[in-house]
Order: C-alpha cells, then structure tokens, then sequence
C-alpha cells in the first residue's frame, strides 16, 4: 500500500490519456442546423450577424454547404425554413411546395444516406412569430393549444412525405408527439422515428437564432408554452410523457447551461438523448474567441465533451461542420 494516491500515472502521455478516456466524440454523434431561405436568387448567401459563420441561403446555396460538409464526413442535418410569405395559419410550414419540403427533396435526392431532420414548429411561418396559433382574428391573445396540434400533424406529415428521415417537433404544445406519431402511422409511416425537442426551456440562449430563422414572437413571449429555467423535476415529467406518446429521441435544450437536467433526464429513460447546442451557446464562443480570449477549437470541444458526459448521445452543434473539417471520425 503506497502512502498516497497517485492519478498523474494515467495522465503521463497521450495514448495512456486516450486509452483510459470514458468520453469522447464522434462524427456520429453531431446534427448540423442548416437555414434555407425561399427565395428566387440562386447566389443568396448571407452570413447571420448574430451567428459569425452560419448562414441563410438559397436552396443551391444549401446543397453547395451540405456537398463540402458530406465530403468531411457529415452524417446528419436538421433543417429551418424561412418562408417567403406568412400568415396567422403559416399555410408555409406545411405547403407540399414549402421551402423545407423542397429543401428535404433536394438533399434526399442527391445523399440517400444523409440522415435528413426536420425541426417542426410554426413560428418561421405565422405572422404573429408564435409557435402555434392564436384565436381567429386574435393578433395578441394566448397561443391555442390543440387547434395547433393538427397544423403540426400536417406539417410533419407534409415533411415526412417529401423524404425527410426523422421529425422534429419544437413547439413545446401539449400532446403533439401523439398527434403527430398517430397521422404519421395513419399514412403508413411507422417506421419514421420523432426526436421530441421535449425539455425546452424559455432561454434567452435562442436569441441569435431568431434572428437567423426570423421567427421572434411579435408580442408577448414563449414563456406560455416553454418550461421555466427554475424547474429540473418537471423535465422528467416532460420526458415521460413524450415517451408514451410515442418519442423515439427525447431533446434537452439548450444543452450547456442545463447539464444537470440532461443527467437527470439521461439517467431516467431508456431512449437515446439528444441535447441541442443553442445559437446562444454558439455566439457567445465565437464572440470570445474573436477577441482572442480563448481558444475556440479547445473551447469547442470542452462544451461538447460536458454535454456528451451529461449523458446526451447525440448533439445538435452548430460546431459540426467545423469539427468535421478539422478531422473528427
Ligand atoms: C423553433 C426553434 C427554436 C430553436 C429551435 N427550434 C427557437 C425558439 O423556440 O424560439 C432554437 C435553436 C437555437 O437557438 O439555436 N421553435
Ligand atoms: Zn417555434
């Protein structure tokens, strides 16, 4: 018995570091975020101010970013529309020729092996920004729960039809993994899996984002529908009921600021947990590293170590691209 414990032998060199590390990440384990713009000028490109190095782009654009990342080894995207025109309905969100359902078309067409996501959700299309819909000729009242519930069965539908892998829903209504699993069994997909953004907080780390998809609520706030930041416990009560409504994936998010809710969450179920790198997250690296105050490729993978560690298998990460540029297997 030696006289104290010793824990620089395993750290001596880097193949004993690696031989004894319990986490790490893989290029399977990354969803990249991808903003397509309906829009008639094939060149459009323009870089989010918020998000320095992300981008809204024509669907040519798209395929161009989506070729070079596939070329480093990109397996998965998750897709945003911005619509050309909205409406209180957001007739967009589930046109058959809306901006996503094409987006879908486009990447399914030329990569059958990409792993092609939906994020379902209303607020990219309704006038009034909110996630579901309001009272008819209601532009300031409370967001109508189970009216929007079919709107969001429709669009999932409308995704699925067009080729899409996996859907996504993220408008935190009640009961839309059921609505959704139901009309999707209904038309014969039951094979299609949901990855449920079921624990999403009102965070202020969404901020950049709704400047990218332009989809920030005209009045009020989401704080109706999405969870409040005090909370952890009601996470697992969101979990479960997601789960028998049918989710095969169950989302955290955002991702660093609630490691404690994805162990709590990870260590509950028995489906795999996804947690999503918000814009936030992202923007506030990138706005540290510009300033030269820390090492962005270090920090990067540091924040996606911890969520990975908190138990989240897979990891929505505006980081993808680059991670994969930089070599990650
Ligand atoms: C749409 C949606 C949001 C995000 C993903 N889907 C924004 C919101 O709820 O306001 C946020 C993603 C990010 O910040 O990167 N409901
Ligand atoms: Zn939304």
């Amino acid at each position: 018995m030696t006289d104290f414990y010793r824990g620089r032998r395993l750290r001596r060199s880097a193949p004993l570091r690696e031989m004894v590390r319990e986490t790490a990440l893989q290029a399977s384990d990354l969803i990249m975020p991808y903003f397509a713009v309906d829009t008639d000028d094939a060149s459009f490109r323009r870089e989010i101010p918020s998000m320095p190095g992300q981008y809204q782009m024509s669907l040519k654009q798209l395929e161009e970013s989506v070729a070079r990342a596939v070329d480093c080894g990109l397996r998965s995207v998750i897709l945003f529309g911005v619509p050309k025109s909205k409406d209180p309905i957001a007739s967009e969100a589930y046109a058959p020729d809306g901006i996503i359902q094409r987006a879908v078309r486009l990447l399914k067409k030329r990569w059958p092996d990409l792993q092609v996501i939906t994020d379902v959700c209303l607020c990219e299309y309704t006038s009034h920004g909110h996630c579901g819909i309001l009272r008819e000729d209601d532009e300031i009242g409370e967001v109508q729960n189970d009216p929007t519930l079919e709107l969001l069965a429709k669009t999932a539908l409308s995704h699925v039809e067009a080729g899409a892998d996996m859907v996504a829903p993220s408008d935190m209504m009640d009961g839309r993994v059921l609505a959704i699993r139901r009309r999707l069994d209904g038309a014969g997909f039951v094979s299609t899996p949901i990855m449920s953004y079921a624990v999403k907080y009102a965070s202020a780390y969404y901020g950049p984002f709704r400047d990218a998809a332009e989809s920030a609520p005209h009045h009020g706030d989401r704080r109706t529908y999405q969870m409040d930041p005090g909370n952890a416990r009601e996470a697992l009560r969101e979990a479960m009921a997601d789960i028998d409504e049918g989710a095969d994936i169950i989302m955290v998010k955002p991702a660093g600021p609630y490691q404690d809710v994805i162990r709590m969450v990870s260590d509950a179920v028995d489906v795999p947990v996804a947690a999503y790198q918000v814009s936030g997250e992202y923007s506030l690296i990138k706005a540290a590293a510009a300033n030269g105050w820390v090492n962005e490729e270090a920090l990067v993978m540091e924040s996606l170590l911890g969520i990975r560690r908190a138990g989240a298998k897979l990891i929505i990460t505006y980081f993808t691209e680059d991670l994969l540029r930089r070599g990650l297997k």
